[in-house]
């Protein structure tokens, strides 16, 4: 794919150097438009020599080629990151004063403008306003992290990171401006990210999902017209505004949050890796080391009791009933016993859900990553769906072709 990758004036311009590997590294083509204002803090030649391109800011080089216009056209997607107060209000109000902005008139392509500034800008009432028009046109204005600014201040208006815009992106570039939107009036919960079960205040048994995929999905459904409800488990990835977000930590907490809301839903899937397992006690106060001379190496032994398996609860919940579709995600790796699938399949049948999305996982496959691929499988068919390698936004597209198919057919 064909991305332009604007860089405004901001200190934060430093990261989209990450944000352009994270592009180049997916296999897309990226042309870098900095604003004057954005070499002052991030030279040329990084861009230059990251993209593999020239790069300029303004409408005057290379005039035979009419750069103002065709990079806007020839884009399949335009990410500005940091995007200033001051390129918001262009945007808004169309100014076309130089390269990016002239880009940003011409792009027909999906939008996705990252803010970053200080939090009183964020705030002003004429920014918001700028927000508010842009969104309204379709593009996707990603929220700002809160915590620290450039100064001593803290508060909204910090560039989210590098792989939080990728996301949003690679979304933006999945759901596009032609998403179908044949999910349209349905009520859509996907839970995602990974349990935490405490031992003590400050301790806890926990997993390595960072809730990517289910964020896609979440994105993805609401691209595609659904309502959606997240229950994130620890999610530390920004949320597009539009999507409920119910936060939760542990096993437990999540199945409350799942199971009282099911019923009201007509898709369920979970992609949370719950933890089967949680510390049968929770001390109130840090677990201590002893100091025993006589028994240096004394250690405590933690009880392990089992967790309620939620997936298989709400498809007992739902009964005979029809709805919701319920969808399960298992990470596998094949082993003696069977392949992948084999295993897939017999999750399949124990769980009872509908759909079953299957990853095989190994150390540096789909925890975390943005790539993956998975095969779909559909209770009582042989058919498999493979989808994939892509990013996590285009086999969540995928997913929901697949979902769709099974909501007719119910
Ligand atoms: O059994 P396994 O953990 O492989 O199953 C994975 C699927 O089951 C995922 O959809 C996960 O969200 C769900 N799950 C659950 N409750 C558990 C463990 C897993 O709902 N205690």
């Amino acid at each position: 794919m064909r991305i332009v990758l604007g860089v405004g004036g901001g200190i934060a311009a430093y990261k989209a150097a990450l944000l352009l590997r994270l592009f180049t590294e997916g296999g897309h083509e990226v042309t870098v438009v900095p604003t004057e204002a954005a070499l002052k803090f991030v030279g040329a030649p990084t861009w230059e020599a990251l993209s593999g391109h020239p790069v300029q800011t303004d409408v005057w080089s290379n005039i035979t080629d009419v750069p103002h216009v065709r990079i806007g056209q020839e884009a399949d997607l335009v990410v500005v990151a940091p995007t200033t107060a001051d390129l918001l209000a262009k945007a808004a109000h169309g100014l076309a004063g130089d390269l990016l902005t002239n880009v940003l008139l011409t792009a027909r392509c999906p939008v996705v403008l990252a803010p970053a500034m200080h939090t009183e800008m964020w705030d002003h009432a004429a920014t918001r306003a700028n927000v508010a028009t842009l969104r309204e046109r379709g593009v996707t204005v990603i929220e700002p992290d809160s915590g620290r600014l450039t100064g001593a201040d803290t508060g909204p208006g910090r560039l989210p990171e590098p792989e939080a815009i990728h996301e949003a992106a690679l979304a933006a570039l999945a759901g596009g401006a032609d998403a179908p939107a044949d999910l349209t009036g349905r009520r859509v919960l996907i839970s995602t990210g990974g349990t935490r079960e405490p031992l003590d205040p400050v301790r806890y048994l926990g997993n390595r999902s960072s809730g990517k995929q289910g964020l896609a999905l979440a994105q993805t459904a609401a691209a595609r017209g659904a309502s959606v409800t997240l229950v994130a488990a620890n999610l530390e990835l920004p949320v597009p505004e539009g999507i409920e977000v119910v936060p939760v930590q542990t096993a437990l907490e999540l199945q409350e949050e799942v199971r009282s809301r099911s019923a009201a839903h007509d898709v369920v899937v979970m992609v949370a890796a719950v933890a089967d397992f949680r510390p049968a006690e929770y001390t109130d106060s840090k677990i201590k080391k002893t100091h025993d001379p006589a028994d240096p190496d004394a250690a405590p032994t933690i009880r392990l009791v089992r967790n309620p398996d939620i997936l298989a609860g709400i498809v007992a919940d739902r009964g005979s009933a029809s709805s919701p579709v319920i969808v399960g995600f298992a990470a596998e790796t094949g082993d003696a016993t069977g392949s992948v699938l084999d295993l897939g399949r017999a999750k399949l049948a124990r769980k009872g859900c509908d759909l079953l999305v299957v990853n095989e996982v190994g150390v540096d496959k789909t925890f975390g990553q943005d790539e993956t691929s998975v095969h779909v499988l559909t209770r009582g068919s042989d058919a498999v769906v493979d989808l994939g390698p892509a990013s996590k936004s285009q086999v969540s597209q995928g997913i929901w072709d697949v979902v769709v198919g099974s909501l007719a057919a119910h």
